[in-house]
């Protein structure tokens, strides 16, 4: 599918879910503080509108309480936390990662917020998850999918594990195409966030892997038409801030 963009090229040896599971590792102390800042904040609202669409489709299936969502990716569990801080409080949200660096920083994050009974993190690659089939209400997976070293697999999998009329949701970085924003964030993402990510994270490669994985990503109508090769069904593109987030929805 692609280019295979990795973080670590000089360590070829190992899979890019080897490089980006220990990329995530090594970041994740400065994983959120950076995230924040680079996005100006604009990040949080992201998913703050991709939990309205989940609330809404939760509200219409009457499934508000007691709903199980499975956040992929989750990372430090900023969107798990998000849709319980949004009242989701009935719900359960189980966070998969493969990197147990951003995990323990989530599960700090959980306790400290006292919503352990809400939101289980566990280690799990999206290519092969341990949950049967039909499980999942809904998922979302936010800046995640970008970063999978096999797409169609994680796709199929968290389809695989939706009940049938459950939705997708999937948070993800594009490109804007339009004069001056195009021009804006290509200067931004190429020059300005890699010399501040290094300086804090202190993984040179970590930010300059970031802007070369969402060029090389698909994006719009090509992302769309992958998610239907992967089953979902009435698939859905809203694009976020001048294109520089899209948010993809699809259904079982
Ligand atoms: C940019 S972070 C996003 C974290 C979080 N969702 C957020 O919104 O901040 C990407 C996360 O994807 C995880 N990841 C990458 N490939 C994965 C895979 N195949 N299965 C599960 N998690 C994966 C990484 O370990 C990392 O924590």
């Amino acid at each position: 599918m692609g280019t295979r963009i990795t973080p670590y090229t000089a360590q070829d040896q190992e899979s890019k879910k080897e490089q980006v599971a220990r990329m995530f590792d090594n970041i994740a102390h400065s994983y959120d503080f950076l995230n924040h800042l680079f996005s100006f904040g604009i990040d949080v609202l992201w998913r703050k509108k991709s939990i309205r669409i989940l609330k809404r489709h939760l509200a219409a299936q009457k499934l508000e309480g007691g709903a199980k969502i499975m956040d992929m990716a989750t990372g430090t569990a900023d969107f798990a936390i998000e849709a319980v801080r949004m009242g989701l409080t009935d719900a359960h949200v189980t966070g998969v990662d493969i990197s147990p660096g951003m995990l323990d920083v989530g599960r700090q994050k959980i306790q400290k917020r006292g919503w352990s009974k809400q939101i289980e993190l566990m280690e799990g690659d999206s290519a092969n998850l341990p949950f049967d089939q039909d499980t999942f209400d809904a998922y979302i997976v936010a800046f995640g999918v970008r970063n999978f070293e096999h797409l169609d697999k994680g796709l199929s999998e968290m389809h695989r594990t939706l009940k049938t009329g459950g939705l997708g949701i999937v948070l993800e970085f594009s490109k804007p195409r339009h004069f001056p924003m195009k021009q804006l964030f290509a200067f931004y993402f190429r020059f300005i966030m890699p010399t501040i990510g290094k300086l804090v994270s202190k993984d040179a490669a970590a930010y300059t892997y970031l802007p070369e994985s969402v060029q090389a990503f698909p994006e719009g109508k090509d992302f769309l038409k992958i998610m239907e090769s992967c089953g979902y069904q009435n698939c859905k593109c809203i694009a976020l801030t001048g294109g520089i987030a899209s948010i993809y929805t699809g259904v079982k």
